[in-house]
This record gives C-alpha cells, sequence and structure tokens, in this order.
C-alpha cells in the first residue's frame, strides 16, 4: 500500500475550521485500505507568529520540504494587522512558496452545475465554465527586489515594489500552461501589460518563442490584462487556460472564483521543478483567505480545502481514481441541495462546515459501495 507524507498547515481563521475536513476525508482514505496518509501538523501565519513571534519556523519549513505534499488552510486576520511587515502572517505563506520553489500556481475554476444559479452572473455565461488559470508564483512584484520604504530627505516616504521578471521564469511557466492546455481543450491566453510594463514585453517575447518553438500545435492569444478582466465577466467560457504573473494572477483568480458562485469553492495547487526522486514539492491550499467576518461560527464552506485536497491527490499522489471520487462526491452533495451560506439558494438546505465534510465523507462511503 502507498504511503504518503502529507504535513497540514491550518493557519488562522476558518483554516483551521475547513482543514478538519480534510482530516477526516484522508482519515476515510486511510481507512479503506488504498492508500496510508501519515499526517503531520504544524503552525503557519499569525498563530505561528503568537507562539514562536515567527510566522513560520526554521523546523516548519523543514517538514515543509520533507512532506510529500504540504496542505495550508488560510493565513492572517485583523488580529496581526499590527506586527512588523516581514512577521505578517502573509510573510509565512510567501516564504513557504519561495522556498520550496513552487512557481506553478495552478487555480482552475469550474462551474458545477448545481451551482449556476449561485454566481452574481447570468446562468448562460456561467454554465458548464472550466478555466484553469496558471499564475506565476515565485516572481514579479511580490518579491522582486528593492522592495523597501525610504523617509526622503523632506520628510516623505517613498514605498517601492519591483515587478521583475527573468526570461527563464516566463518560459517555465508558459511551458506548464502550453502543457495543461495540450490535455484540456489546447487553448491558452497569456494576459500580461505590453503597453506599459518592459516585464509585459518579455513576457509576450518569451510566451511568442516558447510557443513556436515547442507548443505551435497550441492555440496561442495574447491579451492584455485588463482587457482579460473584463472579458472574464463579459463571456468567460472563451478561455480554457489563462497564464499570467504573480500579482495579475491574484486578481483574476479571485474574480474567476466568483463566477463559480463563491471563493468559497475554488482550490489552487502550488508546485515546484521535479526533485532528483522525480517528486515535485507541492503546497495546496483554497484560494480565499481566513475569512476573518465567518471565523469561529463552524459556517466556512470546505469544498474549496477539499478540492485542493482532490488536486493533492491527483497531482502529487498519482491517485486520479481517489481524486475522481473526490470530485464527484462535492458534486452529489451539491446535486442534493446542500449548501454553506456562501453558496446558499432558495429552496436549499443549508448546512455548516462539519455536516458539510460529513456529507462528502458519506457520498464517498456511497461511491465505494
Ligand atoms: P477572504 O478570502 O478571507 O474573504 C473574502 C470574503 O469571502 C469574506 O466575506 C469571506 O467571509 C468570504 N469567504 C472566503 N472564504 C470563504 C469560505 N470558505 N466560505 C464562506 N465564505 C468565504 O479575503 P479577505 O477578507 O480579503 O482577507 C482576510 C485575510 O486573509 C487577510 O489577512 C488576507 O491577507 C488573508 N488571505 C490569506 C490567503 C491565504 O492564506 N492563502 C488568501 C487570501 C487572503
Ligand atoms: C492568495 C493570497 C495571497 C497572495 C496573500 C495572502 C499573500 O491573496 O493566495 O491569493 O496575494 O498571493
Ligand atoms: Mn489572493
Amino acid at each position: 500500500m502507498a504511503t504518503f507524507n502529507l504535513l497540514l498547515l491550518p493557519g488562522d481563521g476558518i483554516g483551521p475550521e475547513v482543514m478538519n475536513e480534510v482530516k477526516r476525508v484522508a482519515f476515510w482514505f486511510n481507512e479503506t485500505g488504498v492508500v496510508s496518509f501519515n499526517i503531520d501538523e504544524d503552525l503557519v501565519g499569525g498563530c505561528a507568529y503568537d507562539e514562536y513571534g515567527e510566522p513560520i519556523t526554521d523546523a516548519a519549513m523543514q517538514r515543509a520540504t520533507a512532506a510529500d505534499a504540504v496542505m495550508l488552510g488560510a493565513v492572517g486576520g485583523p488580529k496581526w494587522d499590527g506586527v512588523p511587515y516581514d512577521k505578517r502572517p502573509e510573510a509565512g505563506l510567501l516564504r513557504l512558496r519561495r522556498d520550496l520553489g513552487l512557481f506553478a500556481n495552478l487555480r482552475p475554476a469550474i462551474c458545477y452545475p448545481a451551482l449556476a444559479d449561485s454566481s452574481s452572473l447570468k446562468r448562460e455565461v456561467v454554465e458548464g465554465l472550466d478555466i484553469m488559470i496558471v499564475r506565476e508564483l515565485t516572481g514579479g512584484a511580490y518579491f522582486g527586489e528593492p522592495k523597501e520604504v525610504v523617509t526622503l530627505e523632506d520628510g516623505q516616504q517613498r514605498a517601492v515594489d519591483t515587478q521583475v521578471y527573468t526570461s527563464s521564469e516566463i518560459e517555465r511557466i508558459a511551458r506548464v500552461a502550453f502543457d495543461l492546455a495540450r490535455k484540456r481543450r489546447n487553448l491558452v491566453h497569456s494576459a500580461e501589460k505590453r503597453n506599459v510594463m518592459r516585464t509585459g514585453v518579455l513576457w509576450n517575447e518569451v510566451v511568442t518563442r516558447v510557443h513556436q518553438d515547442s507548443y505551435s500545435d497550441v492555440e496561442l492569444t495574447h491579451i492584455l490584462a485588463d482587457n482579460c478582466a473584463m472579458q472574464l465577466v463579459r463571456w468567460p467560457k472563451q478561455f480554457d487556460v489563462i497564464v499570467t504573473d504573480n500579482l495579475f494572477g491574484d486578481m483574476l483568480s479571485d474574480e474567476a472564483a466568483m463566477l463559480t458562485g463563491s471563493l468559497g469553492m475554488l482550490p489552487s495547487a502550488s508546485l515546484g521543478e521535479a526533485q532528483a526522486s522525480g517528486r515535485k514539492r507541492a503546497m495546496y491550499e483554497p484560494v480565499h483567505g481566513s475569512a476573518p467576518d465567518i471565523a469561529g461560527k463552524g459556517i466556512a464552506n470546505p469544498i474549496a480545502m477539499l478540492a485542493s485536497f482532490a488536486m493533492a491527490l491527483r497531482y502529487s499522489f498519482d491517485l486520479a481514481e481517489e481524486a475522481d471520487m473526490l470530485e464527484r462526491a462535492i458534486t452529489s452533495v451539491l446535486d442534493q441541495g446542500l449548501r454553506t451560506g456562501d453558496i446558499m439558494q432558495e429552496g436549499m438546505s443549508r448546512v455548516g462546515t462539519d455536516e458539510m465534510g460529513k456529507a462528502i465523507v458519506a457520498a464517498l462511503e456511497a461511491q465505494a459501495g
């Protein structure tokens, strides 16, 4: 039986609430005897700062490096608004991404048929939607240097973030996008701002070259990122794979999340280069944050977190069948009319986080016979 080491970093706010449902599902898989997850847990974000004065410790980083996959809940919240910038909860997440080399962030936005009326857009605009946003995750304005605030001679303050990309960073994310497109509808949109940014020009040139050299069978369209944002709400079904930089990808993926009905539905996978062992470092997390407004109430939607676990089954553990099962279980509870508050519709049954998780396990159980 295959054994995998899973590190859970539940984090802050609703993070631990939705991570409980991952434990429930992982324990269920352990009981089936098909696979065995060794589950380890550690702190990240505000809770780690409270305990250790750091948003993630070196020891937790070592465990994350050694794990077969990391599951992250969410970090942050108003409680830590006043902590020093480099110790803020989000810095823990950014260190994980950077130090594990997780450059490729896959953010699928799928509109489940049962939720086509939960979106703020019309049913016909979102029904059947299946987009994959490929966000570059370890470069751009998030990590470029200098990144600082300086006080000028006249007493003003000047803040600098640096948008920087090398051609190799662009090339490797472009390859991820083209490879994914080949397994989907063979269409890539590359979004940048070549009209105002030097990084946009380079992005455009490198993506064009990679396309010509290795992927001319895939249809490539270049699109300005602001137009892409508009087109996503105008007619999202024109897209298959969207490849874009770190900052544009952050915004476009929140926007895409709402096409699916709720931020509580959108999973993500963050993948690194293949190691000598053949294994890729990987972290899986929902796109949403710690949702301070609903934390502690037991009402958060665990589907984004559980769909992230399905991505872990697929991408890190090569358990495609189990991933399909979990995704079918999610579809099935939605078809049964179960809804957390964020996706609530008239005539449906409102459930809390753990009821939703239990129903998903029951739907797994039903498939296992
Ligand atoms: P958020 O995603 O936490 O919440 C935005 C809105 O969506 C809120 O109204 C929230 O209640 C709702 N929502 C989010 N997830 C939900 C779920 N699973 N079920 C039901 N409703 C859900 O974004 P925010 O409020 O801008 O940020 C709050 C904190 O989270 C900030 O500190 C931010 O930095 C952090 N954050 C962390 C991550 C992460 O850890 N990956 C991602 C985004 C934001
Ligand atoms: C996300 C989040 C993070 C980001 C924050 C919390 C650092 O918004 O994962 O989308 O901006 O990347
Ligand atoms: Mn974001």
